[in-house]
């Protein structure tokens, strides 16, 4: 069934302008791009039917999920999208999908930060510093903290929301989040405002951190 989500129909259009600012110059070029989070699946048929130098790979840890999205590969008829995978960012890299070390050029996760908890936002990002090629990008959308504030008001109830839904979920700080990035090889490059107080936070992989596994 196709799931339909108001907020990600309002986003679509803003972010793929945030896309195609980002990804201009590489438009000649055959790229890579992974969904973490797809939930309905209206983001990724959308950016796809605009954005055709870019086959994608959506994902999402429910069933639900993944049904939706595809439901709308079937309803679209788009050729540039794979076929949903389960993959959960909290996990290790090697565990995302059978993806390989440095085979993605940008990474999307939309409203994902906010509704999962922290050890999500650790396992986007290590996992991204290891799947994406050097120079790639890793853009986050939604509401987020700034140093400890959250504004406007209505964004400070969607924190208190997600905290009752979820004593883990919540807004994360964009510095917490710089830090992260930092700590798995990525910079935070553009902080970009969005409509309804949203941003795009777009890192961009600098290095390659070497991981251990015993
Ligand atoms: C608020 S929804 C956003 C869906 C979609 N990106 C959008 O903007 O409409 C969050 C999605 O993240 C998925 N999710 C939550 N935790 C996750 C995790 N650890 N790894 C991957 N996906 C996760 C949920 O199943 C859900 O579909």
């Amino acid at each position: 069934m196709m799931l339909v989500s108001p907020a990600a129909e309002r986003s679509q259009d803003p972010l793929l302008s945030v896309l195609q600012a980002v990804l201009e110059d590489q438009a000649h070029t055959k790229l890579f791009g992974l969904e973490l989070g797809s939930g309905t699946g209206q983001h990724i048929t959308h950016f796809a039917q605009k954005l055709p130098f870019i086959t994608w790979q959506p994902s999402d840890i429910t069933e639900e999920s993944r049904k939706s999205i595809r439901a709308y590969l079937d309803a679209t008829k788009v050729q540039s999208v794979l076929q949903p995978v389960f993959l959960d960012a909290r996990e290790p890299w090697e565990k995302w999908a059978g993806l390989s070390q440095s085979s993605c050029d940008v990474i999307i996760a939309v409203n994902l930060l906010q509704y999962s908890s922290f050890s999500t936002a650790e396992g986007v990002f290590k996992g991204s510093g290891q799947i994406l090629k050097t120079n790639g990008f890793l853009i986050t959308y939604g509401p987020y903290a700034i140093n400890g504030v959250i504004t406007p008001i209505y964004n400070e109830e969607l924190d208190q929301r997600l905290r009752e839904m979820n004593p883990e979920w919540g807004l994360p700080d964009i510095d917490v989040l710089r830090q992260l990035a930092f700590a798995n090889g990525l910079r935070l490059e553009r902080m970009i405002d969005m409509e309804e107080s949203n941003k795009c936070l777009v890192f961009r992989k600098v290095q390659m951190i070497q991981t251990h596994t015993d």
